[in-house]
């Protein structure tokens, strides 16, 4: 079989981690999200977290060169070797061009880049209503994907929370930030024939089924 090597692009709130959920389940592919990795590092007080910090409640990017060694770290360590999800990595020129290198000088490439697309205004509507789980990320919302007993996640029943950063003008600059820095990606990996583009208004299962399918084609063209 295969590999799959996948990228989740879009901007906030379009759905990147809740169909990373759904992939991991369907694919058990290493998930890498440098949200949920730099939280982690906030939290738990390391110097990546004491770095990442500011950026982070501004609604901007953290550094690349901080990011990128971050992913580099979990290249190195051999655990993405037979596929791998990422989500919010790359976010922008440079951190696309250190990936497509580190791919490259293991004799690999990637599968396909996913852009998830949603606009402004419904970014900012799930923003505010969603909670994710304290100990494995994973995402609800509270009109749009409850989860089944209030502030408990289904899957490790972990307390859920809101995030710092899902305060509204928070938002509105994370989203100036993706128009500005991130969309430009969209034109990088299309001249690379690797973007597929998904409509994130749909429900979380059609997104889903959307992927899989996609996936599905991807993996017949590579065996044939
Ligand atoms: P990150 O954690 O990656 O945040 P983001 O990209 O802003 O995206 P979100 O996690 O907010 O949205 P999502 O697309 O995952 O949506 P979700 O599935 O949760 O990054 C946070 C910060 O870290 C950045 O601002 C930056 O500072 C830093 N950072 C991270 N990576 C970096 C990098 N590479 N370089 C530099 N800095 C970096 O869904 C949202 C809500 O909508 C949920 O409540 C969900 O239940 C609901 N929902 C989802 N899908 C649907 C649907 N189809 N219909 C209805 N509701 C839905
Ligand atoms: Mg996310």
């Amino acid at each position: 079989m295969s590999e799959l090597n996948l990228v989740l692009l879009g901007p906030p709130g379009a759905g990147k981690g809740t169909q990373a959920d759904r992939l991991r389940r369907d694919f058990g592919l290493p998930y890498y999200s440098t949200g949920i990795i730099l939280r982690e590092a906030v939290e738990n007080g390391t110097e990546l977290g004491r770095k990442a910090r500011d950026h982070m409640d501004a609604g901007e990017l953290v550094p690349d060169d901080l990011i990128n060694d971050v992913i580099a770290e979990r290249f190195d360590s051999g655990d993405a070797d037979e596929g791998f999800l990422l989500d919010g990595f790359p976010r922008t020129i440079g951190q696309a061009e250190m990936l497509e290198a580190t791919l490259q000088s293991r004799g690999r490439e990637l599968t396909a880049a996913l852009l998830i697309e949603a606009p402004d205004d419904e970014v900012v509507r799930r923003l505010s209503g969603r909670r994710t789980c304290a100990k494995g990320g994973h995402v609800y919302h509270m009109e749009f994907d409850p989860p089944k007993n209030d502030n408990v996640c289904d899957q490790d029943g972990s307390r859920l929370i809101q995030r710092d950063d899902d305060k509204p003008e928070t938002v509105r600059k994370r989203l100036a930030v993706y128009h500005e820095q991130t969309e430009p990606l969209i034109d990088w990996y299309t001249d690379r024939d690797l973007l597929v583009r998904f409509d994130g208004r749909r429900s979380p299962d059609e997104v889903n089924d959307r992927i899989r399918a996609t996936l599905a084609t991807k993996r017949l063209e590579a065996e044939l």
